[in-house]
């Protein structure tokens, strides 16, 4: 089935599409009637909390989360309500996960894990292989006997969060500061130990995003950032699966805020990887620094999101030199509103958001959706039936289960009884798609310009920035770039 013509879009007359600014006033009219505009809020108004101001513009914003501290309500209401992505800061590690070889324990893993999905938070894994925080019969292995303990480990943790994570921190810390391997147990099995575990990892669950994290990257002229730029390049170079590299960001203890990290960030994505802020954390919270980092990521397509080591400075492992961005108490500090500006001054429709792919549509048997510029389409592989359930988006170019149907009840279902939620977003956020089959808001439009819109919620799917076979983002797509999909 050939792409239907477009003829309206879904945009506030300040971030409207292309295409409806070409065709004017008369499309507007066609929205209207349709009921569309309504529901829609302003969408330039500045957002009050960080995940949202970081949805504008397609990032999230994130926080470390100890399970222990959870049951504090000060410490919980604000991690909630203030962001929209989670790592736990301890609970995901291999000594928690693995006490003892073959028995794996996800208690406390599964306890953050669900904290954070019962309120549509998404968790980053971190981290699968280390040379620190080994669980004591890790310490004492070494060599194929190490090595096999690493795989296994890999593939029993990725096992069990498999489909359910944004991403996962594979290897971290394995760089001395001067850009040579760090001296570990790990390095001694072979310096072919990083590119097995990405490999272990991308075949245990090929959805998750994969990524190498340090700290002391930041700084485009220093030794290591130049030591793990070259294991990246080397690794797309050479097709060793990798998406996305982890820059902690602890602006602490010494280290502050260079002024080339823009530079550093832009770099690595120019290799071909997402980049993230992952461990953020600034001595006395310097309002300059926290800005500045802030900015430096909103500046760079690839830059995907930021994420704070802590939620209070009493939680910081370094909480004697107050590095977060609330205080003991739970209040917002100077360094907050710092942050909340910046990613408000982005705003939705920022020209920085990653750019949308040209690849021309493949053709297809009418039964597919595609995106109209990306030629990627959307499926659910894996997702179970269970009403509620959150479902995983991927590319699909050339994967199974990819087709979708609009059903005469608007839904667009896959294999029956999966189909598409955008509940409990606002515009500009990321959404939520949901296995909602029951549930509210669960009817969609393909219209004919190609968009696809809630019946009830007027909000719109996109797919950017991802490369074929890869896990996409979807977001409410209000006037942001990339937003039409077509019937293949
Ligand atoms: O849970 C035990 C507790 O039962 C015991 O009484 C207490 C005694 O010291 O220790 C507690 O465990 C501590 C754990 O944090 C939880 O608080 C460990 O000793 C302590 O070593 C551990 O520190 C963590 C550190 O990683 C370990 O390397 C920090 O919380 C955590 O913030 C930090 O996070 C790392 C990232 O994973 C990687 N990048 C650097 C970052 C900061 O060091």
């Amino acid at each position: 089935m050939a792409a239907s013509p477009p003829v309206h879009s879904t945009g506030s007359a300040k971030r409207r599409s292309p295409w409806l600014r070409l065709l004017g006033g008369g499309a507007a009219a066609v929205i209207a009637a349709a009921g569309v505009m309504a529901v829609m809020p302003d969408a330039s108004a500045a957002e009050s909390t960080l995940g949202a101001a970081a949805a504008q513009s397609g990032r999230y914003f994130g926080t470390a989360i100890a399970a222990s501290r959870l049951s504090n309500s000060t410490y919980s209401t604000i991690a909630a309500r203030e962001f929209n992505m989670i790592t736990a800061e301890n609970e995901m590690k291999p000594d928690a996960l693995q006490p003892n070889r073959g028995q794996f324990n996800f208690s406390s893993g599964d306890q953050i894990y669900n904290w954070a999905t019962q309120r549509g938070l998404k968790v980053r894994g971190h981290t699968l292989a280390w040379h620190a925080q080994q669980p004591g019969w890790m310490q004492s292995l070494s060599g194929s006997s190490l090595r096999q303990a690493m795989i296994d480990h890999i593939n029993g943790v990725m096992a069990h969060y498999k489909g359910k994570l944004a991403a996962w921190d594979v290897v971290n810390e394995a760089f001395n500061e001067d850009g040579s391997r760090r001296t570990s147990n790990l390095q001694g099995t072979g310096n072919d130990w990083i590119e097995v575990a990405f490999r272990t990892a991308r075949a245990a669950d090929p959805s998750v995003k994969l990524c190498y994290n340090d700290y002391n990257i930041e700084n485009w002229s220093y030794g290591k950032t130049q030591g793990v730029y070259n294991m990246i390049r080397d690794f797309k170079s050479r097709g060793v699966p990798i998406d996305c590299v982890g820059l902690q960001t602890h602006f602490t203890g010494g280290s502050s805020l260079p002024g080339n990290f823009q530079t550093t960030l832009s770099s690595f994505a120019a290799l071909g990887v997402d980049v993230a802020l992952t461990e953020v954390d600034v001595t006395n919270s310097s309002t300059s620094q926290y800005a500045g980092l802030t900015q430096a990521c909103l500046n760079v397509p690839r830059c995907i999101g930021i994420t704070v080591w802590g939620v209070r400075d009493s939680d910081s492992w370094r909480s004697g030199e107050n590095p977060l961005l609330f205080d003991g108490n739970g209040n917002k500090k100077a360094a907050y509103t710092s942050v909340l500006n910046a990613l408000n001054s982005a705003g939705p429709g920022n020209p920085t958001s990653p750019p949308p792919s040209t690849t021309p549509p493949p053709s297809g048997d009418g039964t597919r959706i595609v995106g109209s510029q990306s030629g990627r389409c959307i499926d659910v592989p894996g997702a179970t039936q269970t009403n509620g359930t959150r479902v995983q988006l991927y590319d699909c170019n050339g994967q199974a289960q990819q087709t979708w149907t609009l059903t005469s009840s608007k839904q667009l279902t896959v294999y029956g009884s999966r189909c598409l939620d955008a509940a409990g977003s606002g515009n500009g956020s990321a959404v939520q798609i949901y296995s909602c089959n029951g549930q509210a808001n669960q009817q969609w439009n393909v219209n004919t310009n190609g968009t696809i819109t809630g019946v009830q919620s007027g909000r719109c799917l996109d797919v950017w920035g991802s490369g074929n076979g890869q896990q996409v983002q979807i977001y409410d797509c209000n006037g942001q770039a990339n937003q039409r999909f077509s019937r293949s």
